[in-house]
């Protein structure tokens, strides 16, 4: 973690204006949130018009501890139990039928709710200091590439949010684990860097696929953590091959260095290793965003469990859908 923390005040500041109604970037260990007063209508409608997000889009609530989970949910059910003393506070989502308070616009109308206990210093703090819950989604535009930077969250908003709390770089980098547990056994909505296997090993039980019955969640359409320019992946044996016919200026993401006779305009060396590709993965997708590309080009990452994540979010972001 670097230096730029918000101070207290800020932090007290930000509480207070969660309090009234306010919109309230924020950082967390996985990626950036955009929050709002979980139980104001008004204040979590102002999320969605920020994002340009469908209405119908369930939200995440974020909460100081495993001790308010009580207060969201119908009742808190035994794998659940384990799973927040094993992962909470930490990069894990829980979807849990509703208590009966929590608004519609929370939860898509569906019956159940999404909550993680974020271990941020900074999230800690503000949730703390606010007490309830906040509604928080990436603090990005709807299908846009998530924030892991008080700078991204700003090249996204400008001013138009009430504050951006600051809180280094993001140290995980892409988006929690997201378990749904409101179905008598347990299913993978999103993957993380929680892996199935560690749940599995908490709950003692497999972890499925999500099914045909399974919520909708927006980090599971096609098209998601995209990047405007055009995106694709490929096999790294294809990289040579596909940069030779490209014909237009090409940004590349790829875990080796810049071969001598790559004709590439923009060559990002990512890490080897999927923690700290993670990490940095946002970052790279913003940084060739921007550098007047024509095409990006992914590099596809190796099958291996370890890599599931990282390989669903560089799927998502090349998705021909949206490109
Ligand atoms: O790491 C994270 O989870 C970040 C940080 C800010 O906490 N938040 C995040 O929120 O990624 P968001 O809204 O961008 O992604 C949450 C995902 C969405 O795909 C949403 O549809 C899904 O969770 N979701 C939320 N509530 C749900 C529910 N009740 N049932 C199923 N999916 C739900
Ligand atoms: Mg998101």
């Amino acid at each position: 973690m670097n230096g730029d923390e918000a101070s207290e005040e800020a932090i007290l500041r930000a509480a207070d204006l969660l309090a009234h109604g306010g919109l309230v970037a924020f950082p967390t260990e996985t990626v950036y949130g955009l929050g709002a007063d979980a139980s104001n209508e008004a204040a979590v409608r102002r999320i969605f018009l920020a994002k340009g997000r469908p209405a119908d889009h369930p939200v995440i609530v974020h909460v100081a501890g495993s001790a308010q989970l009580a207060s969201w949910v119908r009742h808190v059910p035994e794998p659940a139990r384990r799973l927040a003393e094993a992962f909470w506070p930490g990069p894990l989502t829980m979807v849990l039928e509703r208590a009966e308070h929590v608004l519609d616009i929370i939860t898509g109308g569906q019956n159940t709710v999404g909550i993680r206990v974020p271990s941020h210093p900074v999230a800690q703090k503000m949730l703390r200091a606010f007490g309830g819950g906040v509604a928080g989604p990436s603090a990005n535009r709807f299908g846009h590439v998530s924030p892991t930077t008080a700078a991204h969250v700003r090249a996204e908003f400008g001013d138009s949010l009430d504050m951006i709390l600051e809180g280094g770089q993001s140290e995980v980098g892409i988006e929690s684990t997201i378990v749904d547990l409101s179905r008598g056994h347990p299913f993978l909505l999103r993957p993380g860097i929680i892996s199935v296997e560690q749940l599995e090993a908490v709950l003692g039980e497999t972890v499925r696929r999500p099914d045909a019955h399974s919520p909708r969640a927006s980090g599971t359409l096609a098209s998601h953590y995209a990047p405007t320019t055009p995106t694709r992946l490929v096999a790294p044996d294809a990289l040579e091959r596909t940069l030779a016919v490209a014909g237009v200026r090409v940004g590349v993401l790829a875990r080796r260095p810049r071969g001598a006779n790559l004709s590439a305009a923009v060559w990002v060396e990512a890490p080897d290793d999927a923690g700290r590709y993670a990490h940095e993965l946002y970052a790279d997708l913003r940084y060739l965003d921007t550098s007047r590309c024509d095409l990006i080009l992914v590099e596809q990452v190796p099958d291996s469990r370890e890599w599931d994540a990282i390989r669903d979010r560089i799927g998502r972001a090349a998705s021909p859908e949206r490109n």
